[in-house]
């Protein structure tokens, strides 16, 4: 079996963590190659929700490994937390969980500047989640950032840390009127989350490289969506990692070519939570029923997400930069019963008519979009388990979805248990063996 990729191709909070668990089973590991505690994943089964941040949604799998790759950005205390929680549910962390030796530290002082630029950002600022994740990245970036294999040694560390202190840390937080660690607390720190995670902590890409040469598969589990990319999405509203598929070989440290089929993961229609541009976005009763039908609130922060109609000009250009294989439509259950439904095919500009996202924020923010509408339909009165159980217009929705993106239809999600799920017959979902039952 090839190794795949999983994507989300929108503003993130796609679903991606349900479609990661209903494939891991296939694979001997699961790898993240991005992001931290700013992601959360959720996953249904048995009737109970979990939800997940730093650690990747095949834990839950028995003989699924997970790995937390170096591109990653971990925070020791919100990990722990995890963990001690699926500890409690029965799920065997040791064996399953491996956090690589390079990824880098979220330290109590980045939450505080993530913080601390967002309140000074005021009407401009991006909703970060505020966990932290940009001062990581760039303390990563300017060389003077600390690693998870940097915990095991408490004294270097506390050099490291008064560097970086000596380096401008100490002004930049002075300046801001915040307090400034000592690097003897960060190193009594570093003790204590090392005595802990140091069982975890190994070369994940040597890991990887060994299934790779043993053709044991593995998933990738991207986090955020690929409009939040730093590079690619909607700059600067954006979180501070490669969240496309291009991004997997560097986070984790494996050859491009190891990274064979892409699914994409889009929802029927759209949400974005923080600020930016929004071209769809449904800002009236129509943003406040789509919430309260798809019961969209951040996992990680509890924040409402934003809501509007499926913007197929963010998701061709998803599909491009990705290169994906297949679109895995999540929340369409949520669509039944509106009269019309909506679709942007292009926006306009300035007279012009765009096909793909301008490059600046303010230009995004100015687009109108241009849209096709589509008859709405009711719910199936039984749980749809192949298209063809879905209503005619239902399904001529998903075509042309699909048609506009130019991307196949690989799975549909018509509700949160790994059991609410429709697999298309000849799917690249199905040549996984992704199965809803
Ligand atoms: P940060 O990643 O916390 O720096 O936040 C930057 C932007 O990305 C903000 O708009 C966040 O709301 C958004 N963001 C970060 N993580 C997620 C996620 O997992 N789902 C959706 N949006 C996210």
């Amino acid at each position: 079996m090839t190794n795949l990729a999983v994507v989300g191709a929108q503003w993130g909070d796609e679903g991606k963590g349900k479609i990661v668990d209903l494939l891991a089973h296939r694979f001997s590991l699961v790898a993240r190659f991005q992001g931290g505690p700013n992601a959360g994943h959720t996953v249904v089964f048995d009737g109970k929700s979990h939800a997940l941040h730093h650690i990747p949604s095949g834990i839950f799998h028995d003989g699924v490994v997970s790995v937390v790759g170096p591109g990653s950005v971990m925070d020791p205390d919100r990990i722990l937390g995890e963990i001690d929680g699926l500890i409690a549910q029965g799920v065997p962390v040791a064996e399953r969980l491996r956090i690589s030796s390079r990824v880098h530290v979220i330290l109590p002082h980045h939450r505080t500047l993530d913080g601390a630029y967002e309140s000074r950002l005021k009407g401009e600022a991006i909703g970060t989640t505020r966990r932290g994740i940009g001062p990581a990245y760039s303390a990563k970036m300017q060389r003077l950032g600390v690693r998870l294999a940097d915990l095991a040694d408490a004294e270097r560390l506390e050099q490291t840390m008064a560097q970086a202190l000596d380096c401008g840390l100490r002004d930049l937080l002075e300046r801001l009127g915040e307090p400034v660690p000592e690097p003897s607390e960060i190193a009594a720190l570093a003790r204590g989350w090392w005595e802990r995670l140091g069982p975890l902590c190994c070369d994940t890409s040597d890991l990887l490289h060994d299934a790779l040469d043993a053709k044991r598969p593995i998933l990738f589990e991207g986090a955020q969506g690929t409009l939040l990319d730093v590079d690619h999405g909607s700059y600067p509203f954006v979180t501070s990692s490669s969240t496309v598929a291009g991004g997997i070989p560097g986070g984790l440290g494996v050859p491009p070519r190891a990274v064979e089929r892409v699914i994409g993961v889009v929802k029927a229609y759209l949400t974005r939570v923080g600020a930016g541009p929004f071209p769809t976005e449904e800002t009236g009763a129509f943003g406040d029923q789509l919430r309260d039908a798809g019961n969209e609130y951040g996992t990680t922060t509890g924040r409402p997400r934003r809501c509007g109609f499926f913007d197929a000009v963010a998701a061709r250009y998803a599909v491009r930069l990705n290169g994906l294989d297949a679109l895995a439509v999540t929340k369409f259950d949520v669509l039944s019963g509106l009269d019309t439904v909506k679709i942007a095919v292009a926006y306009e500009l300035d007279g012009e008519r765009l096909t793909t996202p301008p490059a600046c924020a303010h230009d995004l923010a100015r687009v109108k979009p241009v849209y096709e509408v589509h008859p709405g339909w009711e719910a199936p009165s039984e749980r749809p388990r192949r298209l063809e159980d879905l209503p005619e217009s239902a399904r001529r929705y998903l075509d042309r979805l699909t048609e506009l993106c130019g991307c196949p239809l690989g799975l549909v999600s018509v509700g949160p248990d790994r059991t609410e799920t429709i697999i298309p017959r000849g799917s690249l979902l199905e040549e996984y063996g992704c199965s809803a039952t």
